[in-house]
């Protein structure tokens, strides 16, 4: 007799979602499409040749160590490069303050792990990324969506919604923004509005998780503080990666935060995987101490900025009147509104046929509300393929308007 798997799922088993993102992804597959839906970097900007030389050094002189088990909280010759970096940023950070992580995907798993008991409210944006807000409902929290103005999460609507859970009995552990170049919004919150957020976060007394993936890749407009730094409580927990910087492949990542929440953190993470790659850990250290990091970086900024405008200037030539987009200082994404009566599931359906893909709005949003937006991403396709794409895309959406 097989066993009836179901009927043994736990309880947060029962409730899991497959991702709408990778759904997506497998739909697409296809040669022909063009796809705008994923978060990928650009294939162009990883550093193949240099990767291959320094994996042979690293295994030529410490191959013994590289090949064996590590610590938790990361190679410290990682640690140590990162520690750097964030220094000469101006940021007072020691390795107490610093975990590297499996991904930041690994970070959100954990945050929610040390975070949540069920029925506690996350509070998100809407629109938010939906690996975390799936990573949260894993562990059975419960979501509030702040809506958006043209700087990010609105401080008004966060303490209204903090004041109506508090009035409820209801259990608040962090709140979760993207304020550099959000995901899938494009928007970056301004100092003004990161300082809001935490003397909110100050009066209610809660934590913040501030996953910081895009921030390097700013194309134009001054860098904001890092909420990181703008905190004077340690209520911010910081996830960085390298997976939009240099490979997504290597899964490397990490996050700065309070000595007590990195511990907890770090107890947690041996029971999830022990420890991240070391080899992997070593060829990024290597790769940081030989200045490469930064050097790549200026080359995928200036690949990115263009296919970013040439996108903009695509729907500036062929979106129909009515359609709105934003238009992102850095990252790997816009936003588009459609007209309100419309809805970007019919538009998906119609574009699917005609060879062009992207992500439905909908799915950032977990109030259910989005239904007329998109996200596109526009560090994946080159030039031509964007102009395209563009074109195809503005086609299905003038097809779908009434
Ligand atoms: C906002 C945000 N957080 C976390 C991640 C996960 O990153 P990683 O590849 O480091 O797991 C992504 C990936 O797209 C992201 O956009």
């Amino acid at each position: 007799m097989k066993p009836d798997i179901s009927n043994k799922l736990s309880l947060s088993a029962k409730s899991m979602k497959k991702s709408a993102i990778r759904e997506i992804l497998k739909l697409i597959q296809n040669p022909k499409m063009i796809s705008f839906a994923g978060g990928l970097p650009s294939p162009d900007s990883f550093p193949i040749e240099e990767i291959k030389e320094i994996t042979s050094m690293v295994l030529e002189t410490q191959g013994k160590s590289a090949l064996q088990y590590g610590t938790t909280e990361g190679d410290n010759g990682l640690r140590e490069m990162l520690l750097k970096r964030h220094r000469a940023q101006g940021l007072s950070v020691d390795h107490k303050n610093l975990s590297i992580s499996t991904g930041s995907q690994q970070a959100l798993d954990i945050l929610s792990k040390i975070f949540i008991d069920r029925g506690d409210y996350i509070i998100c944006g809407l629109p938010s990324y939906l690996g975390a807000l799936s990573a949260f409902g894993a562990y059975g929290a419960k979501m509030k969506g702040i809506p958006f103005d043209d700087f990010g999460m609105r401080a008004d609507e966060l303490e209204k919604a903090l004041k109506e859970l508090e009035k409820g009995k209801n259990k608040v552990k962090f709140i979760y923004v993207i304020p550099d170049f959000q995901n899938p919004a494009g928007i970056t919150m301004p100092e003004s509005r990161r300082k809001e957020i935490l003397e909110i976060a100050s009066k209610y007394d809660l934590l913040i998780v501030e996953d910081s993936p895009y921030r390097d890749i700013r194309f134009e407009g001054l860098p904001q503080k890092l909420m990181y730094e703008l905190d004077t409580e340690e209520r911010v927990t910081t996830l960085f990666t390298f997976s939009k910087i240099l490979a997504p492949g290597f899964r490397v990542a990490w996050i700065l935060g309070n000595p007590q929440i990195i511990d907890k953190f770090l107890m947690a993470k041996q029971s999830a995987d022990l420890c991240s790659s070391v080899l992997v850990q070593k060829i990024v250290a290597e790769y940081m101490r030989r200045g490469l990091l930064d050097l790549n970086l200026v080359n995928t900024i200036s690949l990115y900025k263009k296919r970013r405008d040439h996108m903009l200037s695509c729907f500036e030539k062929f979106m129909p009147e009515g359609v709105k987009w934003t238009r992102p200082e850095g990252g790997l994404f816009l936003f588009i509104t459609l007209p309100e009566y419309m809805n970007a599931d019919d538009v998906f359906n119609l574009a699917v046929e005609n060879n062009v893909a992207f992500v439905k709005g909908s799915v950032f949003y977990c109030d259910d509300c989005g239904k007329n937006t998109m996200r596109i991403n526009f560090s994946y396709c080159d030039i031509e393929t964007i102009t395209k794409g563009v074109e195809r895309l503005a086609k299905v959406i003038r097809l779908s308007m009434k």
